[in-house]
């Protein structure tokens, strides 16, 4: 946990917005005094309460019991057996949703009066083809009920496609997200011990080709797990398939037959790894099941987004995060509605193509992230403006706090004043949205993400364990276990343990620090251990940090994180080079990008500072609090008093002055 305990919060918002009358008219959820009735009983009897939630899924055998709770292993639906693919697919098919368009899917590239290229329809029907089809493709290359399969993927329908495929048969996946390097799919890889890899020739990103496929020989050359690999045609430019190993998406699917049940699945099967970063250096594997995952997709995605048959519904989250597991696929389809896929960047070719996607497609429920918020603010109205965004109805925000200002904004001019704005609180391991306003009946503030869902029981506790009073900081904690909840860190029950639930015992500790009103509205103030986030992207300092390090050029390096008006956060580093090294703007560069071509782009650091040495205590911690604050406001004012080496704040604020 970050140095000094004391969380204080700045925020002193007062406005607030009632949900429309004809929109709370019309909702799943239609006042402030319905939910406090549902959330108290969810509660009082939380077995009873995702009894009847579940009873919504399709399951091939029912559950014997709806809990079992053995901290911190939880179990939900015991003894049932079910399909999460089977849950989007089949059961949509048999409540008459076949022809409904399933994937709206637009590609990047336009053509020259800026229509896209590239648009697809895929409908529930046709989606259930494609997904059996690929399932015995896979079943055809010999992946079987277990095995984990990686997926490094553009945002195509294939990438869908494949996800629905493993859960048909078992198969957990470990999606990596397409803008990772070589370096971070052998680390997964390794990890999960896959040995099947789905990715594409490449991707469309700002007009240019990300060469997915480069990447990933470039990571089977490092890892020696890696037997097949399974290419999609996207770009269609020339690429190597080394003869033995790389096997064409449409050659497997050759004579695959489009049948293939569900397998039918314990309720506790593994559904999916998804890696995230932590205040280690190691990305840990985030271990969701089937059941419980499910039930609690869906239903916090039919609430908060206030689904209705007739949505097109929009996330603009790449699929490769926790946001696109579960409300970009397995929540939405499960719903029956339209989700909307975009490849691309958000200003390509202009700053107004969400906008124009908007339009175009007349989507009615809106899902992006406050960075991107802040980056249309900045390029001004005058985008969304010159679009028809009439067919609007909710918008919502994840990932981090949003500042008052942007949702002012996004309300402004995306929402024209009109559409409710979810801001919803969650985590990779907490599998789906836990603290949310419901937009028909929850007041909102702006930068809160409001009150706790049904059956979600959050607290802001001290370390002791004490509930602190209204208005005082402390750390957000969940008291009782819930369906999406994480199962575990994938090979590491000690990392799970400690991480979660040793900080404060008995409860499941999120890392957050945040603080609720005299309303009970919760207030996020961001991560309490070195977890940072850039563009609402995961980063662990240590994970950097040990980049930097395996450089050898480089002896120490200390990475925190500061605020940025676009990012939220940027990354600084302060490092120290070896003997006889000599700072300079070639070695910065050289290491800027060494970070960028070992994680991603999204880790390139933002400023980067040599320092003789770093700023330590008598016992040798980095003392990363004052380097946040140099970086921050450039000098340091806190206390300094176990500081070790005095000269070494002085040094560094002599090289920035
Ligand atoms: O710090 C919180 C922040 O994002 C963290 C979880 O990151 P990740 O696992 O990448 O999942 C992001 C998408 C669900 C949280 O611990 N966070 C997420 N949503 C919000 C948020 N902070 C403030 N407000 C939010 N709405």
């Amino acid at each position: 946990m970050a140095e000094g305990s004391s969380i204080e919060s700045i925020s002193h918002e007062q406005r607030r917005f009632v949900p429309p009358k004809d929109f709370a008219a019309a909702a799943h959820i239609r006042s402030i005094e319905d939910y406090e009735e549902q959330y108290k009983r969810s509660l009082a009897d939380p077995d009873g309460f995702w009894a009847e939630v579940a009873a919504d899924s399709h399951f091939f055998r029912k559950w014997d019991r709806v809990l079992q709770w053995d901290p911190p292993f939880a179990k939900w639906f015991v003894g049932a057996t079910t399909n999460v693919s089977f849950n989007c697919l089949d059961l949509q098919l048999q409540r008459g949703r076949g022809d409904q368009t399933a994937i709206l899917w637009e590609g990047e590239p336009v053509d020259a009066q800026g229509r896209p290229r590239d648009v697809q329809r895929i409908t529930y029907r046709e989606l259930h083809r494609r997904v059996c089809r690929f399932a015995n493709a896979l079943k055809s290359i010999g992946v079987r009920k277990g095995d984990r399969v990686t997926i490094y993927m553009p945002m195509i329908p294939e990438l869908a496609v494949a996800m629905l495929a493993c859960a048909r048969i078992g198969a957990p996946h470990s999606v990596v997200f397409g803008g990772f390097s070589a370096t971070a799919i052998v680390d997964r890889v390794n990890d999960a011990e896959s040995h099947v890899v789905i990715t594409a020739d490449g991707g469309w990103r700002r007009g240019a080709i990300v060469p997915l496929k480069a990447t990933v020989d470039e990571a089977a050359q490092a890892s020696p797990l890696i037997r097949t690999v399974v290419v999609a045609r996207r770009c269609g430019q020339e690429i190597a398939m080394q003869p033995g190993r790389d096997v064409w998406w449409h050659d497997i699917e050759q004579g695959a037959s489009d049948d293939c049940p569900a397998e039918p699945l314990d309720a506790e099967h593994m559904l999916f790894l998804l890696y995230t970063s932590g205040s280690t250096g190691k990305p840990k594997g985030i271990l969701h099941t089937t059941a419980g995952y499910m039930v609690f997709t869906a239903y916090t995605a039919r609430l908060v987004f206030d689904l209705k048959p007739d949505d097109v519904y929009w996330c603009t989250a790449d699929i490769g995060w926790i946001t696109g597991h579960s409300y970009v696929v397995y929540g939405i389809l499960q719903n029956g509605v339209t989700t909307l896929m975009y490849e691309g960047a958000p200003n390509f070719p202009e700053w107004d193509r969400f906008w124009s996607i908007i339009e175009r497609h007349r989507v009615t429920k809106f899902y992006t992230a406050p960075t991107a918020i802040r980056a249309f603010m900045k390029q001004g109205p005058q985008w969304p403006n010159r679009r028809d965004l009439s067919s609007l109805k909710l918008l919502g925000t994840v990932g981090e706090p949003i500042n008052p200002e942007a949702w002012m904004w996004y309300h402004a001019h995306i929402g024209t004043q009109r559409c409710p704005i979810v801001d919803t609180w969650w985590q990779t391991e907490t599998g789906g949205i836990l603290i949310s306003p419901l937009p028909g009946a929850t007041p909102t503030k702006p930068g809160s993400a409001t009150r706790p869902l049904f059956g979600v029981d959050a607290a802001i506790l001290d370390k002791s364990g004490q509930e602190q009073p209204a208005n005082s900081g402390g750390y957000l904690c969940i008291r009782r276990p819930w369906p999406g909840m994480l199962r575990g860190i994938y090979g590491d029950e000690a990392r799970f343990r400690r991480q979660y639930w040793s900080e404060i015992p008995g409860v499941y500790f999120t890392g957050d620090g945040a603080r609720r009103d005299a309303d009970g509205y919760f207030w996020i103030m961001g991560r309490v251990d070195d977890v940072i986030k850039v563009s609402g992207h995961r980063l662990g300092t240590a994970e950097i940090e040990s980049v930097f390090v395996a450089h050898p050029k480089v002896a120490e390096a200390a990475v925190v994180g500061f605020p940025d008006e676009i990012t939220g956060e940027a990354i600084a580093a302060f490092i120290t080079l070896k003997t006889g090294i000599a700072p300079s703007p070639s070695i910065k560069d050289e290491l800027s990008r060494h970070v960028a071509h070992t994680v991603g782009a999204i880790a390139r650091p933002k400023v980067i500072r040599f320092t003789d040495a770093l700023p330590k205590t008598r016992s040798g911690k980095i003392m990363r609090r004052l380097l946040r604050e140099l970086a921050t406001k450039g000098t340091v004012e806190g206390d300094t008093t176990t500081l070790e080496d005095f000269g070494s704040i002085a040094r560094l604020r002599e090289e920035e002055s």
